[in-house]
């Protein structure tokens, strides 16, 4: 497994943290895919299957395989209620285990930040999905601040601790439609898609993002509990909260979506 991959070990974390978000995005990423229903999908970097279960209800597949590299995300997967007529993977982006032309439609939710090589990752999902189906995806633009856990990041930096954060470029979206260009793709277009996030109070948003899943999880579990504590504090004075404790930001993620000529 790779090192990026090896930032998400845990399904139920992942849930805590990221899973509503997913979510959210995800919905008006397959809006905007206008794909009928009825396909057969392949959900590449399905982590936990949080996405996984948006495109079965949102699409009413004929067939969905999430592949993913991480066996306790996808143990978790298996396990969703709302994806039991899925089939999950263990494998690599990379290099799909499936033959060509095996499927209508791929779709990558938020994990293209995470693979090595994204333009490798967008011709396999190129070859295995048939002429004239579609290839999408998505990530939250990590360089423009778009993330919903950018608050953990900017609370962590400004106390001195280091976070890499893998993959922040390919996120951009000039560079996810050079990557779709390169890859073989045709009629490509991008968009971004921004969606509200909130949370009831701080101790929400504390619970949220205090879960060592991720790349700033990978930075926190490294932490004393009175850094933690620190961390914690400097968190409660960045975020900006209303006057009955709410707080309510931005997050904003690029997609860009293609079809295989024909
Ligand atoms: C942020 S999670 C996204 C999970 C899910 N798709 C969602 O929308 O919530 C990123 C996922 O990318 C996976 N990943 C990392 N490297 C990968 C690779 N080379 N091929 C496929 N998936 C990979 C991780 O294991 C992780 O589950």
């Amino acid at each position: 497994m790779s090192e990026a991959a090896r930032l998400f070990t845990d399904g139920a974390a992942y849930e805590k943290r990221m899973g509503r978000w997913s979510r959210i995005v995800g919905e008006t990423f397959l809006d905007w895919l206008e794909a009928p229903k009825g396909l057969s999908w392949i959900d590449v970097g399905c982590g936990n299957g949080a996405f996984t279960e948006v495109l079965i209800a949102r699409c009413a597949p004929a067939a969905v395989t999430g592949i993913d590299p991480s066996e306790g995300q996808i143990s978790y997967a298996r396990s969703r209620p709302g994806a039991q007529i899925a089939r999950f993977d263990l494998g690599d982006a990379q290099a799909l285990p499936y033959p060509d032309r095996s499927f209508d439609a791929a779709a990558m939710a938020l994990a293209i930040s995470f693979v090595s090589d994204p333009v490798k990752a967008a011709a396999e999902m190129r070859r295995v999905v048939r002429p004239g189906g579609w290839v999408g995806t998505y990530m939250w633009d990590i360089p423009g601040g778009g993330l919903p856990s950018e608050p953990i990041y900017r609370a962590l930096k400004s106390l001195g601790v280091a976070v890499a954060r893998p993959g922040s470029e390919i996120s951009r979206r000039d560079n996810m439609r050079t990557v779709w260009e390169q890859a073989g793709l045709q009629s490509i277009e991008t968009r971004v898609i921004r969606i509200p996030v909130a949370y009831s109070g701080f101790d929400e948003v504390w619970q949220s993002y205090s879960v060592p899943e991720g790349p700033s999880g990978a930075a926190i579990r490294k932490m004393s509990p009175g850094e933690m504590g620190q961390l914690k504090a400097r968190l409660r004075e960045q975020l900006p909260a209303q006057p009955d404790g709410k707080i309510a930001y931005e997050a904003f993620a690029n997609a860009v979506k293609g079809k295989v000529s024909r």
